[in-house]
């Protein structure tokens, strides 16, 4: 354990907030303020790391633009989205477990009807066919949900990053019919590496660490009354699903493609979505 010292400077800095009108702003920055501090006694941070760090920060966020995210990705390679995600879905019998957002959804997609492909273009990859039922906990068929899915193409970039791509290549929304069902035509999923040409890729070499992400498709799925579930679906077999860059795998999201008996790749998956409370109880 550390001394604390100079703690009158953490004092003051969090008694200077004790006015502020909006409680939870001064909650959560008192907590914020403390750790940083003791993080910066801790590690006995000197000005020229100080310096690093601002640097660091500053180059973050002069990576970010319309279609780049480093913030997102910061956040991501240092567990901190799949903390937030564990702290506020903890997920139950018949519920779709959740995982990382990502930065790389780019808002509303082309809406394709039942069963369509969701290519662009054709691409040299493996066929696949995936279809399930958007389910409420106890099985209920959770109609019209809207299923909004996107993906890499088989060069490991998502449309937004790969201007050789039409723009929605590999990513559609859909609509489940009246049972819950929902279906779409698509390509096997590779494993990529995230943006490492930044910022955060630098600080992920300088910490031994890879870069890549475990193959996977991303979902998001919403429905009135229930709680928007964002996940993905993993491929069983991926040497990246142990290490993944961004800690976004959990073993119930990981699914084995098999023969449909055509020859073609299918995955079969249901999501089971959690009830909004707020909206059941009225609020
Ligand atoms: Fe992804």
């Amino acid at each position: 354990m550390t001394d604390t010292l100079y703690p009158e400077i953490t004092e003051d800095a969090v008694h200077r907030m004790s006015e502020a009108p909006n409680a939870r702003l001064r909650e959560v920055m008192a907590v914020v303020v403390r750790h940083l501090h003791d993080a910066v006694r801790e590690a006995r941070i000197s000005e020229a790391e100080w310096e690093t760090a601002i640097r660091f920060l500053t180059k973050t966020g002069q990576k970010c633009d319309a279609e780049r995210q480093e913030f997102i990705l910061l956040s991501d390679v240092l567990g901190v989205s799949m903390l937030v995600d564990a702290l506020n879905h903890e997920g139950g019998d018949g519920i779709t477990e959740s995982t990382v957002f990502g930065p790389f959804y780019s808002g509303q997609q082309r809406v394709v009807p039942f069963g369509a492909s969701i290519l662009l273009r054709p691409e040299d990859a493996e066929p696949l066919v995936m279809s399930g039922r958007v389910l409420s906990a106890d099985g209920t068929p959770v109609a019209g949900a809207i299923i909004e899915v996107w993906q890499t193409a088989p060069n490991g970039l998502y449309d937004v990053q790969d201007p050789d791509q039409p723009k929605g290549h590999l990513r559609a929304t859909l609509e489940a019919d009246q049972d819950g069902a929902y279906a779409f035509e698509t390509i096997l999923p590779v494993s990529y590496a995230i943006p490492d040409d930044g910022p955060v890729g630098q600080l992920l070499h300088g910490l031994g660490r890879h870069p890549n992400r475990p193959a996977h498709i991303h979902f998001m799925i919403s429905a009135t009354g229930y709680q928007r579930l964002v996940t993905h679906l993993f491929v069983e077999g991926d040497p990246y699903l142990e290490s993944d860059a961004v800690f976004g795998v959990k073993p119930s999201l990981i699914v084995a493609p098999v023969d449909d008996g055509s020859g073609r790749l299918k995955i079969e998956r249901d999501f089971g979505l959690s009830v909004n409370e707020a909206v059941e109880s009225g609020d």
